[in-house]
């Protein structure tokens, strides 16, 4: 009988050496991209780690960071940006990537939005993330930066989230990226 698959989350502090490189390695092959490398110097610290496991072995990851998103007409909303979505390979499409983000759901219900940019738009609004429509930028000090070609950039609403209209603009605010 195959193992269950276990979801757990840890902060990134408390990640050790084995577990950041089978993280990388989870984000590198998924993806098929080097930059995964260097996902622990991007988030040196104060990351959400959602972590999906068959037994030892690590088949899942994702990881939340705060940032501040701006609908506009409303305040800025501690956002909970999620990133590094992925499955091992040979494990996609068993159901693990949707266990991870259920469980993710879960652990940020303190944040006022959710937020993340993908390719695979069908893949999360099954699991109740929907599409930004409106006008998308970055804020950079005072500087509005549009990116007027970015697609795929999905909210979740969480329990604290003001009514929002998804026709109007999105801004982030930028920490060393935009989206
Ligand atoms: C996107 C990704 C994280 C999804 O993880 P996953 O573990 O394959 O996700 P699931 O198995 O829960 O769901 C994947 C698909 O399989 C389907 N599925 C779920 N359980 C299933 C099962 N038991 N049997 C067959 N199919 C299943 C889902 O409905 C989903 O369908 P979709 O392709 O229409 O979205 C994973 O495919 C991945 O790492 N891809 C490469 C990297 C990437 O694109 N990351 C996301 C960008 S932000």
């Amino acid at each position: 009988m195959r193992e269950p698959v276990i979801v757990t989350s840890a902060t990134t502090e408390e990640l050790n050496a084995d577990v950041r490189a089978a993280i990388v390695h989870v984000c590198r092959t998924a993806h098929q991209e080097d930059d995964f490398l260097h996902l622990f110097s991007y988030i040196p610290s104060g990351g959400i780690h959602v972590l999906a496991y068959r037994a030892q072995e690590l088949v899942g990851h994702a990881v939340v960071t705060t940032r501040w998103l701006q609908p506009e007409g409303l305040p800025l909303l501690r956002t909970a940006y999620v990133d590094a979505v992925a499955t091992l390979t040979p494990y996609q499409g068993q159901g693990i990537g949707r266990k991870l983000m259920s469980h993710l759901a879960s652990v940020i219900a303190d944040f006022e939005i959710a937020c993340l940019e993908t390719d695979r738009v069908s893949f999360y609004m099954q699991l109740g993330w929907e599409e930004w429509r409106g006008p998308l930028a970055g804020r950079k000090g005072t500087e509005l930066l549009p990116t007027p070609d970015q697609k795929g950039i999905m909210i979740l609403r969480l329990a604290r989230t003001p009514p929002l209209d998804l026709d109007r603009l999105l801004v982030i605010e930028y920490d060393g990226r935009i989206w």
